[in-house]
């Protein structure tokens, strides 16, 4: 593998200095790992933060092509195995390019040109990577929707997008119960002000879908003689590669953008550096595709460097158990896992002494990298000691695309500490900001912010939204992006991450907001207002916990307004919103402007001293607040793990 050698922290230090001194020096040879049509003459636009504006690329090529050019096409580019269905199927290089090339004909053939979105609504199956490898090599933007989302929350995404096509699984499969796509896909159009010309019906056999008028099968268009194979298009590094919504602070989802050239730069060299991944190495990512950890390092990252790349359908526990991953390590000879910390955690409660883990061959393991919310120390060193492998913690977004903090296993970086996040990762300047805009000392707790211009790979803009791209990350502070965690840096550099500082909360791993939560708990008839917060949980990390104050007329009799409410953001958010509990309060806690203490509510719920704000619009509110916490008033259904 093309790992570089004898490289020491020194190394580290050396490459990072270049990184952010010499920026466009780095990434012109970081750019060379790549294969261009037509190689960048101009490496940065600073004016418009563009990277390598000049040249040409095609991301599928350099994911699939080239390795079968350079003749590696037997070797193994994806792992396919469901726990849901018992298949385990493995694809080289040659055949999935195959694949690719003719589901990119079967594109063009619906009419799909460069620029033109498609939007993929499938679970952890083969024919996802396919379609968005397809979108890439014909110069379509892809736009994945996470299977756990509702069909409003669907609805919302293809009326931004406006996607000429749709696909879609007819099924995904959860334990216990069969996930019915197609029915949620028509009624998300129901209601949508955009319509797709065609929506291609992957058909799975755990539930066959009617076809409607627009819809046509995935496996016939594949099997049709009369369609061709699409070959790799040329298109501008600058070109959109696939857009990919995250929650903000408001209930609507914003689309971050990323390009094609500085993706598979960046992805290209965080794989050889940050992982010690190179071609023939096996990565499994236990993510879905729906969000960046799996757009990255399940599809691009891995496929890009040439490695292997499991793509798993299943839990850490329960398919069967608590020793899956470790299974899947052994089978596939795994050098690399990355996975989120409540993952681990649900492991470590079923198996704390490490029995399944025992009886598993893991000496392939040579990595454990967690991300997507935050590592505790309990969790870092039972994963430590269980496995003996480095583990390291690393920080970044759906917006920053790749690594921003970490310790760089592929050039011997030095190794992490306790509760840190890590180094920045070559490229990114993180410095922690106060309210006026001032760099705060070591330890000093702050607005974490990346100076601009922020390195390749990282978001270009929000779709069709240039206004909220600025307002909601570069007017905050001139000169940088701002990423909405709060935390500090020591004395060495390490990063802290504290949590969010706006409302985003974090569960399971999963990104969602406040607003968008709250506004299907305010749609009750019942509520006259209502706030809902990320409480910590001892699995999960956060879940969301609402607090309501109910219509003066409401009298409750014969209501279970908890288990309404519950159902209610279930069926308009999705069950991974599924709220953790039901408060009803007289009031909430509001500054005189009206704003809601959110933080101070935050404080309350999860036990800390909450200092009592001096702008408080009515003090008997919180007091109200603090009792009916003491009461646990209403409790949902989910109350098990609370800390
Ligand atoms: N499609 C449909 N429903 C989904 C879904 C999907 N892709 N993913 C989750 N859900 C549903 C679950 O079935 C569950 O439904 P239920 O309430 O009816 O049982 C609900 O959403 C909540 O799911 P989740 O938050 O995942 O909880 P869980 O108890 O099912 O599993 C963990 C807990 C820890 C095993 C699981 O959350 C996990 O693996 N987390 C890691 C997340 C991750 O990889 N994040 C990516 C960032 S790296
Ligand atoms: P997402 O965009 O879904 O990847 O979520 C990004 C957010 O998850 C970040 O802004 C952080 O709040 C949180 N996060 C991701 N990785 C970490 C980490 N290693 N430590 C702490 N928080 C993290």
């Amino acid at each position: 593998m093309s790992r570089e050698t004898s490289l020491t922290s020194s190394s580290h230090q050396h490459t990072y200095v270049r990184s952010v001194t010499e920026p466009e020096a780095f990434w012109r040879d970081a750019a060379r790992a790549v294969d261009w049509i037509d190689p960048p003459s101009t490496i940065l636009d600073a004016t418009r933060h563009r990277w390598f504006p000049d040249g040409t690329i095609n991301t599928c090529f350099n994911a699939l092509d080239r390795h079968v050019r350079a003749g590696r096409g037997d070797r193994t580019a994806l792992v396919h195995d469901s726990a849901m269905t018992g298949v385990q199927r493995e694809y080289s290089y040659a055949e999935l390019t195959r694949l690719v090339a003719k589901f990119a004909g079967v594109l063009r053939s619906l009419g799909v040109e460069r620029g033109d979105r498609v939007l993929i609504y499938l679970p952890m199956v083969p024919e996802a990577v396919v379609a968005m490898l397809a979108c890439a090599r014909i110069g379509a933007v892809h736009s994945v929707v996470f299977g756990g989302f509702a069909a409003a929350e669907l609805a919302a995404r293809i009326s931004d997008a406006r996607p000429k096509v749709v696909i879609a699984a007819s099924c995904g499969l959860e334990p216990g119960r069969v996930v019915e796509y197609k029915p949620l896909l028509d009624q998300a159009l129901d209601g949508c002000d955009h319509q797709p010309d065609t929506c291609v019906i992957v058909q799975r056999p755990q539930a066959i879908a009617a076809l409607g008028a627009r819809d046509v099968d995935y496996a016939s268009l594949m099997a049709s003689e009369e369609i061709p194979e699409a070959d790799c298009v040329a298109l501008a590094a600058t070109d959109p590669l696939y857009i990919l919504y995250t929650s903000g602070t408001t209930g609507r989802p914003k689309g971050v953008v990323r390009d094609h050239g500085g993706h598979a730069v960046a992805l290209q060299w965080s794989m050889t550096h940050v992982y010690d991944m190179g071609p023939d190495d096996v990565m499994f990512t236990a993510s879905d595709i729906g969000w960046v950890v799996g757009h990255s390092y399940i599809v691009y990252g891995p496929l890009l460097a040439g490695a292997a790349t499991v793509l798993y359908e299943g839990k850490p526990v329960g398919t069967p158990d608590a020793g899956a991953f470790w299974r899947i390590v052994e089978q596939y000879g795994v050098n690399t896992l990355f996975t989120a910390p409540t993952a681990i955690r649900a492991i470590k409660r079923l198996d704390a002494d490490g029995e399944l883990r025992a009886r598993y061959d893991m000496s392939s393991l040579r990595n454990l990298f967690l991300a997507g919310e935050r590592l505790d120390p309990a969790t870092y060193d039972w994963a430590s000691e269980l496995l003996g492998v480095p583990v390291t913690d690393h920080w970044w977004q759906t917006e920053t695309g790749w690594p921003v903090t970490a310790s760089l296993r592929g050039l011997d970086g030095p190794p992490g500490r306790p509760a840190s996040s890590g180094l920045p990762v070559p490229g990114y300047e993180v410095h922690i900001l106060d309210d006026d805009g001032r760099r705060l000392p070591a330890r000093q707790e702050g607005s974490v912010c990346l100076k601009l211009p922020l390195p390749p790979g990282t978001l270009t803009g929000l779709w069709n939204d240039e206004e909220r791209f600025v307002g909601s990350y570069l007017s905050r502070y001139e000169g940088y992006y701002l990423t909405g965690d709060g935390g500090f840096v020591d004395e060495d550099g390490y990063v802290y991450i504290l949590g969010r500082t706006d409302d985003v909360m974090n569960v399971a791993g999963h990104r969602l907001s406040s607003g968008q939560i709250e506004a299907a708990v305010a749609s009750h008839p019942a509520v006259a207002e209502a706030a809902v917060i990320g409480a910590r949980h001892a699995l999960k990390g956060q879940v969301p916990h609402a607090f309501v104050v109910t219509k003066a007329d409401y009298t409750g009799a014969g209501q279970d307004l908890a288990a309404e409410l519950t159902a209610l953001v279930r069926r308009d958010v999705g069950p991974i919103a599924t709220l953790s509990r039901v408060d009803v309060v007289s009031g909430l806690p509001k500054t005189r402007s009206g704003k809601v203490l959110r933080k101070t509510m935050r404080q309350l719920v999860d036990g800390e001293d909450a200092p009592v704000p001096s702008t408080i619009e009515d003090l008997s509110v919180l007091d109200d607040f603090r009792a009916a916490l003491a009461q646990r008033a209403v409790p949902s259904a989910d109350t098990s793990d609370k800390e």
